[in-house]
C-alpha cells in the first residue's frame, strides 16, 4: 500500500521550514473503513457553531464568515507542486517569507535540480516569483536557507551551480529584496552555521572536512582546521570542533576537542581521546575513552573545557547507552538505559555543575529500536516535562513532573472524556489520559503533530492522546490543558494539525485527513468551544498549517494542492477581523500557577516560589496584540521536601514524597573527584533542585567534604578509574547524546515522518516493537551522534544554537 510520506520539518525562524511530499502520489488516499475513515460519521454531525465536544456549553459566534471572509486570501503559484517546499521567515514582524521549491532527479543520476524563490511581505497572502534573483540556479533544500538567528533580515541561499564545478552563495542583508553572488572556494557539507553572537560570523565544514570562517558575512571565507568531525559555536564567540589528525571521523574515541576563542587565531585541545561532544545549556559534555578497551566516561565541563569532571551515574556495561534528553542553564536530565534489551531505562537529574546525578523516573520508555522518546519540556509553564513509561504489563503510560523531575504522577482524567471502552472496562480506576510524542509518531502512529506549548501562551498545552489505562492508537484526539498540565480537555475529536495565535488568545486547527478540506476551527476561550470557518469554496488536499513563530500572529497560512495537484496553493486567513477589539485591563484576570490545592497554605509554590500571572479571560473576545508581554508577581515560598530531589543513591517510590536509599547504596558514601581532589558527600537523602529558590523551612543536611586525596578527572589524563574501589563511576560504552530542546524559541520542531497510521488497537509496547522492527529504524549502535547529525540536526542545526542564550 502506497501511503502518503509528509516530511514536516517547522524550525525556529533562524532556518527554513520544509513542507516535502516524499515518494507517495499525493493522490495515493486512505481507503475507506479503515481507522481514520471509520472516525468520519461522527465528525459530520458536528454543528456549524461549535467544532467541539463541548456544544451545550458554547455559544455560536455570529458574522464569523462576514468578517472572515473579505480578510482571506488565496494565492496559487505557478510552479508544478512536485518536490519539496521550505518556508522561513525573516525577521520578526516582517512579515517576510521565502518560498523555496525544489525539484531533484533522483540521485543515481547526475545532480541536477530545480529550483524557485518566491517572496511574500504580508505574511504569506501574495508571494511574487524572485527566481531571477538565484539566477535559475539549483538550491538545495535540506540546507540550502540559513536565515540569521537576531532577526536582522540577513539570509543566504547556498546554490549548486551543476555543471560549472561549484557553489555560490547569494547574500541577502534586506530580508531577501536582493542578493548578491559569491563563489564559495570549497563544496559545502553543513549548513551555514551562524554566530549566535555575532551574524556576520559563519562557520561551515567542506565536503572534504575543512573548516571554513567567514567574518564578513560570506564575502571571503578562511580555513581555520582540517579533518574536522563535527562543529558548533559556543558562547561568546567561541567554537568547538572534534578532529581526527588521522583524517577519519569514524574512528570515534580517537578524536581531540578543540576550542578557539579568537576565530581560529589560537586553537587548543580541551580534550582528547573524545568519542562525542554536546554543548546544553552552561554544560560542556564528553565522552572520553578510558584507559581501557572501548569504554568511555562522560566528563562534565561548566568552564568551556577548562576543568573536566566525570559524571556521577550508576557504571554501565556495553550494551547499554545513554542519551541526554534535556540541558537548561541549571541542570540536565539525562537517560540511562536497563540492563539487557528492556527498551526501558531509568532518568538521572543533575546537580548544578552536572556532576552528582540522581535517579529521577525508572522504566522510562526508550528503546533500542526506536530512536525517539516522548521526553517533553513543557514552554508554558516552568519545571514541567511530560514523558512515556512503560508499565510492568507492557503498557505505555503518559507521566508529568511539574518539578524539574522530582515528582513524576500520571495525567489526571479530563472531565469530559469517557474511558475507552475496549482497554478498560474491567480497570476503570486505570482510567487515565496518554499523550501522544515523537514516540508515537516515530511508530507512524496517526499522530500529525506533537505536543505544541509556547512560553508566551501562559499554562497552554494542545496535544493528541487517548483515554484509557495505556495509549490506544485508535483514535487519538486533541486534549488542551490550561494549566500547565495538571487538568485536561477533550477538545476536537479525531486528529488535526494545530497551532496557538496572538499569544493563545486565538487557537486554530485543520482536522487531519486525507480527504479534501475546507474548514478551519478555531478557538478564542483556550480550546473550550470551537467555531468553523469556511475558508474555501474548492476544498484543498491539506499538507501543512504555517505561521509566523513565536505565536503573536493573527495571520494563519494553510498550505496544500487543489484536485489536479499540480500547483501549490496558499490560503492565509487573518483573524484581525474577527478580535477587532484591543484587550484591555479589564478582559485579564490574575491566575495562581501551579495551583493543585487551593486551600493549601503553599499553594503554587513551584521552584520555591509562587508566581501569579495576568492572564485573558476565557471569555472575553479580543486581540492581545502583537506586543503582548507576560505580566506577574513572584512571591517566595517556605521550602518543602517538594523542593528536593533525591540525592545520590536515593529515590522517590511511586506515590511518595520522601526520599528512599537505594539498597545496594546502603553504607557507600559517594566519593567523587572535583577539581582535582576527592570529595566525600554525606546527605540525608536530599538535594535541592537545581535554581529552586525556597528560603527557610526543610533544610535536611548535605555536606560535601575535601578528603584531601588528590585524584584524577582531568580529561587531558583520562585515566579516571585510579579509584578501583569506587562503584559509581560511570563507565560509558555506548553514548548517544543528542538534545532534544527545550528552546526558548518558537516554533523549533524536529523532521517527523508520518504515514498511515493506527493500525493497532492498544498501544502495547511488543506490538509496537514488531512495527519498528518491520519498519527497519536503525538500531542504536546506528543511532550515535552522526546519525542524529544527518538524520536530525542538519535540519535543525540551530536548535543546539538555541541552548547557548
Ligand atoms: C472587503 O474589502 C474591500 C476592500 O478590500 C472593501 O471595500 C469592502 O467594504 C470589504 N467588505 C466588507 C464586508 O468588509
Ligand atoms: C547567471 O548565470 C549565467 C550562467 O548560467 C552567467 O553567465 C551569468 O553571468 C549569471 N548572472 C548573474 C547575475 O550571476
Ligand atoms: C591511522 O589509522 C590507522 C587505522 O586506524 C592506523 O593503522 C594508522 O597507523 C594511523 N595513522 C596515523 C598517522 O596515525
Ligand atoms: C461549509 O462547508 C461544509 C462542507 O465542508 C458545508 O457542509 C457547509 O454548508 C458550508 N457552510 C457554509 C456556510 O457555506
Ligand atoms: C497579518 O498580515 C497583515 C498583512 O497581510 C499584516 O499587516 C498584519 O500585521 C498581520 N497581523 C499580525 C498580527 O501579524
Ligand atoms: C499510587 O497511587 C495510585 C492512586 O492513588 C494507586 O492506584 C497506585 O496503586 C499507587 N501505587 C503504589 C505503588 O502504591
Ligand atoms: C574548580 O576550579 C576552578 C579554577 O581552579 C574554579 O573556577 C571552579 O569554581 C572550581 N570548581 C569547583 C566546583 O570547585
Amino acid at each position: 500500500m502506497i501511503c502518503r510520506i509528509l516530511m514536516l520539518g517547522l524550525f525556529s525562524s533562524a532556518l527554513g521550514r520544509h513542507l516535502q511530499e516524499g515518494t507517495g502520489s499525493p493522490r495515493a488516499r486512505r481507503q475507506p473503513g479503515d481507522a481514520e475513515g471509520r472516525h468520519s460519521p461522527e465528525r459530520r454531525e458536528l454543528t456549524r457553531s461549535s467544532a467541539g465536544v463541548n456544544e451545550e456549553t458554547c455559544t455560536a459566534l455570529r458574522g464569523v464568515e462576514a468578517a472572515l471572509q473579505n480578510s482571506t486570501s488565496t494565492f496559487t503559484f505557478k510552479v508544478r507542486s512536485m518536490g519539496s517546499l521550505s518556508l522561513a521567515w525573516v525577521g520578526d514582524r516582517s512579515g517576510v517569507v521565502l518560498m523555496l521549491t525544489t525539484f531533484q532527479v533522483p540521485l543515481f543520476l547526475m545532480r541536477f535540480g530545480q529550483s524557485s524563490l518566491y517572496r511574500s511581505e504580508d505574511y504569506g497572502k501574495t508571494f511574487q516569483d524572485v527566481t531571477h534573483l538565484i539566477n535559475h540556479t539549483f538550491i538545495q533544500s535540506e540546507f540550502g536557507i540559513a536565515i540569521s538567528p537576531d532577526h536582522s533580515g540577513k539570509v543566504i541561499l547556498t546554490a549548486d551551480v551543476s555543471g560549472f564545478g561549484g557553489f555560490r552563495l547569494f547574500r541577502s542583508r534586506d530580508f531577501g529584496l536582493t542578493f548578491e553572488p559569491t563563489d564559495l572556494p570549497f563544496e559545502p557539507l553543513i549548513q551555514m552555521l551562524y554566530n549566535p553572537g555575532d551574524c556576520n560570523t559563519l562557520l561551515t565544514l567542506s565536503l572534504t572536512l575543512d573548516l571554513w570562517l567567514s567574518e564578513d558575512f560570506g564575502a571571503t571565507w578562511r580555513k581555520i582546521h582540517n579533518s574536522v568531525c563535527l562543529v558548533r559555536w559556543g558562547p561568546r564567540n567561541s567554537i568547538y570542533f572534534t578532529t581526527n589528525n588521522n583524517g577519519s571521523c569514524n574512528d570515534k574515541g580517537m578524536l581531540d576537542l578543540k576550542k578557539t576563542v579568537d576565530y581560529g587565531k589560537t586553537i587548543h585541545t580541551v580534550a582528547s581521546r573524545v568519542y562525542s561532544f554536546v554543548l546544553g545549556g552552561k554544560f560542556l559534555f564528553s565522552s572520553i575513552m578510558t584507559g581501557m578497551g572501548s569504554e568511555r566516561v562522560v566528563h562534565v565541563s561548566v568552564d568551556g573545557g577548562e576543568h573536566w569532571n566525570i559524571a556521577q551515574l550508576p557504571a554501565v556495561n556495553h550494551q547499554q547507552f545513554y542519551y541526554i534528553l534535556a540541558a537548561n542553564q541549571d541542570m540536565i536530565f539525562i537517560h540511562v538505559d536497563d540492563p539487557g534489551d528492556t527498551g526501558v531505562g531509568t532518568i538521572y537529574v543533575s546537580d548544578d555543575r552536572g556532576t552528582v546525578f540522581s535517579k529521577s523516573l525508572a522504566r522510562h520508555l526508550y528503546t533500542t529500536t526506536g530512536s525517539d522518546t516522548d521526553f517533553t519540556a513543557i514552554s508554558s509553564l516552568r519545571g514541567v516535562y511530560m514523558t512515556s513509561i512503560l508499565t510492568e504489563d507492557g503498557t505505555v503510560e503518559t507521566v508529568i513532573t511539574y518539578d524539574q523531575g522530582a515528582k513524576w504522577q500520571p495525567l489526571r482524567r479530563p472531565q469530559n472524556s469517557d474511558c475507552d471502552a475496549a482497554t478498560s472496562t474491567n480497570r476503570p480506576n486505570r482510567c487515565k489520559l496518554h499523550i501522544y510524542a515523537s514516540y508515537s509518531t516515530a511508530m507512524k502512529m496517526n499522530v500529525p503533530v506533537l505536543p505544541l506549548s509556547q512560553p508566551n501562551a501562559v499554562g497552554l498545552i494542545l496535544a493528541h492522546g487517548s483515554v484509557g489505562d495505556s495509549e490506544s492508537a485508535l483514535a487519538p484526539d486533541v486534549y488542551v490543558s490550561d494549566d500547565g498540565g495538571y487538568s485536561w480537555l477533550l477538545a476536537l475529536k479525531g486528529p488535526h494539525h494545530y497551532a496557538i495565535l496572538d499569544s493563545g488568545g486565538l487557537l486554530v486547527a485543520v482536522e487531519h485527513t486525507n480527504s479534501p478540506i475546507n474548514q478551519i476551527k478555531f478557538s478564542t476561550d483556550e480550546g473550550q468551544c470551537w467555531h468553523l470557518y469556511n475558508f474555501t469554496s474548492d476544498p484543498l488536499y491539506f499538507i501543512a498549517m504555517d505561521s509566523e513563530p513565536g505565536s503573536r500572529s493573527m495571520n494563519v497560512s494553510l498550505w496544500g494542492n487543489r484536485n489536479d495537484h499540480t500547483k501549490w496553493v496558499v490560503i492565509t486567513v487573518d483573524f484581525r477581523k474577527l478580535l477587532t477589539r484591543d484587550c484591555n485591563e479589564g478582559d485579564y484576570q490574575e491566575w495562581l500557577a501551579h495551583s493543585a490545592d487551593p486551600s493549601g497554605l503553599n499553594d503554587g509554590c513551584a521552584m520555591g516560589y509562587k508566581e501569579t500571572f495576568l492572564r485573558l479571560r476565557k471569555d472575553s473576545m479580543c486581540w492581545n496584540g502583537r506586543d503582548f508581554a507576560i505580566t506577574k508577581k513572584q512571591s517566595p515560598c517556605p521550602c518543602s521536601v517538594a523542593d528536593y530531589h533525591c540525592d545520590f543513591g536515593y529515590y522517590r517510590p511511586e506515590n511518595s514524597s520522601e526520599c528512599v536509599e537505594q539498597e545496594e547504596m546502603t553504607g557507600r558514601p559517594l566519593e567523587f573527584c572535583l577539581n582535582g581532589t576527592t570529595e566525600q558527600l554525606q546527605t540525608s537523602g536530599y538535594r535541592k533542585i537545581p535554581g529552586n529558590q525556597c528560603e527557610g523551612g526543610f533544610q535536611p543536611e548535605r555536606k560535601e567534604t575535601d578528603l584531601r586525596r588528590l585524584c584524577i578527572s582531568d580529561a587531558h589524563h583520562p585515566n579516571p578509574l585510579t579509584e578501583k574501589d569506587s562503584p559509581k563511576t560511570a563507565v560509558i560504552v555506548m553514548v548517544v547524546m543528542a538534545i532534544l530542546l527545550m528552546s526558548a524559541l518558537a516554533g523549533v520542531w524536529l523532521v517527523k515522518k508520518y504515514v498511515c497510521g493506527g493500525r493497532f488497537l492498544v498501544h502495547r509496547y511488543s506490538v509496537m516493537r514488531e512495527q519498528v522492527e518491520a519498519n527497519k529504524i536503525e538500531g542504536v549502535d546506528d543511532v550515535d551522534t552522526s546519525y542524529m547529525e544527518t538524520e536530525k540536526t542538519q535540519f535543525n542545526d540551530d536548535s543546539d544554537q538555541d541552548l547557548l542564550e
